[in-house]
């Protein structure tokens, strides 16, 4: 587990001090895909680089496996940051090398770490740990299984150049999977990819995380990513944590309006504001009716919701746009409905799906 207490990070240039990171407390579950989104600047990275280690947090502690990262000797800090492996936007690659010896790389660069037992029962401490150096016949089986893993076999005598991006950046995957990581960290991993491929790389990703059992720390700006592979979520705003939770709670209840702007980007919901500002006639209202927007899992009303509500208050339900997807194995809807019919009945309609834990917005009346 990674635990972040109060995490601060500050930079400070001249007279003038940068808080990329407030008081960030966080947990991630072994073996979890954990999401991190947030606009440009929100201290996605920051964060990132705090776990690694990169950056040295001003204040606060960060625990992996209940271990924390101030108080460790270099030898054990470089033991624990040889256990996470990053992957970034842009794949950062040597051009000079092939597939294969980008790969290989961290296998001769680095050595391999084991657990030297001296004496049974012995207290574990820092200098327990030896290093061995890896042969040349474990780098070439393990480059081996790593290509095969990734999709790459065929392309191993290649160069960077002659790849394209989603291949860039499975040979990136490898590499960091060269050193037998617990947490993989992935910064803005599918931002440079278009979606399809973008798929195939989350696809790539979750095989990872299910088959190796590697924790997964993905940061993105698009929910869509999020929807794909993630488990949980934490939405970042101004060095904050504002929001977290499982990535159903927050699709089906965000409470921040950052959260729900994401949200609303990958919908077509989007779209009727547009049509409400243009007052165009789609969302033309009759005296009475109410345009509203309903969020739901159907784990939450386990009926259908729209049949229900016209058949029990005599409601008429008009479907302006909306989308209902599967997440988590549950479907996930996100509807913008016309209700006409009686005042009261529909005042009713609403009381009884906000009972039943559907998000109800009245966006005109
Ligand atoms: N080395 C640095 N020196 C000074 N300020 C920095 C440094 N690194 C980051 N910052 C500042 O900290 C804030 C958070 O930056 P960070 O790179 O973590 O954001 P981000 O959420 O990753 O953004 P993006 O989506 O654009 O990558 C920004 O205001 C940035 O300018
Ligand atoms: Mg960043």
């Amino acid at each position: 587990m990674i635990v972040l207490k109060e995490v601060r990070k500050e930079y400070t240039s001249k007279k003038k001090t940068i808080e990329a990171l407030k008081d960030v407390s966080l947990e991630i579950q072994e073996g979890k895909i954990f999401g991190i989104i947030g606009s440009s600047g929100a201290g996605k990275s920051t964060l990132l680089r705090c776990i690694n280690m990169l950056e040295k947090p001003t204040k606060g502690q960060i625990y992996i496996e209940g271990e924390e990262l101030s108080g460790l000797k270099m030898k054990k800090l470089r033991l624990i940051r040889q256990k996470m492996g990053m992957i970034f936007q842009h794949f950062h690659l040597m051009n000079a090398r092939t597939v294969e010896q980008n790969i290989a790389f961290p296998m001769k660069r680095k050595r391999k770490f084991s657990l030297f037992n001296k004496q049974k029962n012995q207290q574990e401490t820092s200098d327990m740990y030896i290093e061995k150096r890896y042969t040349k016949k474990e780098i070439q089986a393990k480059t081996d299984s790593l290509l095969e893993l990734v999709g790459l076999s065929d392309k191993k005598g290649m160069y960077p150049s002659q790849l394209s991006g989603g291949q860039k950046q499975r040979v990136a995957i490898a590499r960091a999977l060269a050193n037998d990581p617990k947490v993989l960290l992935c910064d803005e991993a599918t931002s440079a990819l278009d979606p399809q491929t973008t798929i195939s790389i989350l696809k790539l990703l979750k095989e990872v995380n299910q088959k190796l059992g590697i924790t997964i720390i993905l940061i993105t700006h698009e929910m869509e990513v999020i929807k794909e592979i993630c488990d949980r979520v934490a939405i970042m705003e101004g060095g904050e944590i504002v929001e977290q939770g499982s990535v159903l709670e927050i699709f089906t209840h965000p409470c921040k309006q950052v959260t729900k702007d994401f949200l609303c980007a990958t919908s077509n919901i989007s779209k009727i504001y547009e049509l409400l500002e243009q007052n165009s006639p789609i969302v033309h209202l009759e005296p009475g009716d109410r345009l509203v927007k309903l969020q739901y899992s159907t784990m939450n009303t386990g009926t259908s919701i729209i049949s229900n509500i016209s058949k029990l208050f005599s409601l008429e339900v008009n479907i302006i746009c909306g989308t209902i997807e599967i997440l988590q194995n549950q479907p996930v809807g996100s509807l913008v409905v016309i209700f006409k019919g009686n005042k009261e009945k529909i005042e009713e309609a609403i009381k009884a799906l906000k009972e039943s834990q559907v998000e109800v917005e009245v966006m005109k009346q």
